[in-house]
């Protein structure tokens, strides 16, 4: 038997420049996608997949996170007095459980791998989750549920993998992979933003990660590499060889509303997605110049 994995850890101590001026004084991770913010779909991919405890990384700026998350009596009042109950059962639904969510900060944006590093103690000595949450999927089975499967299956370490275009390799983590038999892979190799000559595969790994607790003595270690970032990528690669690792090609549709074209195109998707906003939605994309 695996161990399970009950914790996901949420990095969202980024300061979200690609996004300014919006991001100034909104969290990047507040961003709506529709009438959701991004972080409470990867709230809701984590529990859809089983987690059951939710370790946030913040920063300094991100505390409208918090409030997101939190019971708030005079808004519940005020949807009571005015009989919109649907309203309230939207915010009643997103609530986790009282102490199912912990808070620690990274005082200073040094990379994803430190973000992660910052929610050791947290984590403790068990499997955990990471997730990315301006990366949003769309698929029949959570993109982390996805994931599960194959670490209930193989346990170690298991990642998200999506395809890229030689000319993108310098953006992502890009695997070696062992074995492949056109969904799973086995990886022997990774490496952070090669060149495109450099490149082992055109296999990225994506925002969802089942890590093992190992990959922080790795971490702890702080060693800066590409952009003079503490990378994850990094530290998981000396996990290899202790860990079996896989990635799977998740099934679904993956935005990266880290940019803005993804972030455009995520709200558009989304919104073909539900039945009040599709037939206004398809009538402006059909002649977008019309539109009033
Ligand atoms: P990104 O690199 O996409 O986010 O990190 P960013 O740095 O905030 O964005 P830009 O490039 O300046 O626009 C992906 C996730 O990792 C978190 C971010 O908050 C985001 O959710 N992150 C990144 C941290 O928590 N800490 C860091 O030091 C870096």
């Amino acid at each position: 038997m695996m161990r399970p994995v009950k914790k996901a850890v949420f990095p969202v101590g980024g300061m979200g420049t690609r996004f300014l001026p919006a991001t100034k004084a909104l969290p990047k991770e507040m961003l709506p996608i529709v009438d959701k913010p991004l972080i409470q779909y990867a709230v809701e991919e984590a529990r859809d997949a089983g987690i059951e405890e939710f370790i946030f990384v913040t920063g300094r700026g991100k505390s409208a996170i918090e409030d997101h998350f939190d019971f708030s009596h005079e808004l519940n009042a005020l949807l009571v007095e005015n009989h919109k109950l649907d309203e309230l059962e939207s915010i009643a639904a997103l609530l986790p459980p009282a102490g199912a969510i912990s808070y620690t900060r990274q005082q200073e944006p040094l990379g994803l791998g430190h973000a992660v590093w910052c929610a050791r103690h947290l984590v403790a000595d068990e499997p955990f989750a990471v997730m990315l949450p301006d990366e949003l999927f769309l698929s029949d089975t959570p993109c982390l549920k996805q994931l599960m499967d194959v670490y209930d299956d193989k346990g170690g370490c298991v990642f998200g993998l999506g395809e890229v275009s030689p000319e993108q390799t310098t953006r992502y983590g890009i695997v070696d992979p062992a074995e492949d038999d056109g969904r799973l892979v086995r990886i022997k190799g990774m490496v952070e933003k090669p060149k495109p000559a450099d490149a082992p595969s055109n296999l990225s790994i994506i925002g969802r990660y089942i890590l093992q607790p190992g990959v922080f003595n790795y971490l702890g270690r702080q060693k800066r590499t590409v952009g003079g970032e503490i990378q994850l990528t990094d530290s998981m690669a000396e996990l290899l060889g202790q860990e079996p690792f896989h990635g799977i090609r998740y099934e679904g549709r993956r935005f990266d509303c880290g940019s803005k074209g993804g972030f455009l195109k995520a709200n558009i998707a989304s919104g073909l997605e539900r039945a009040e906003l599709r037939d206004e939605l398809r009538e402006f994309l059909k002649d977008p110049d019309r539109a009033s």
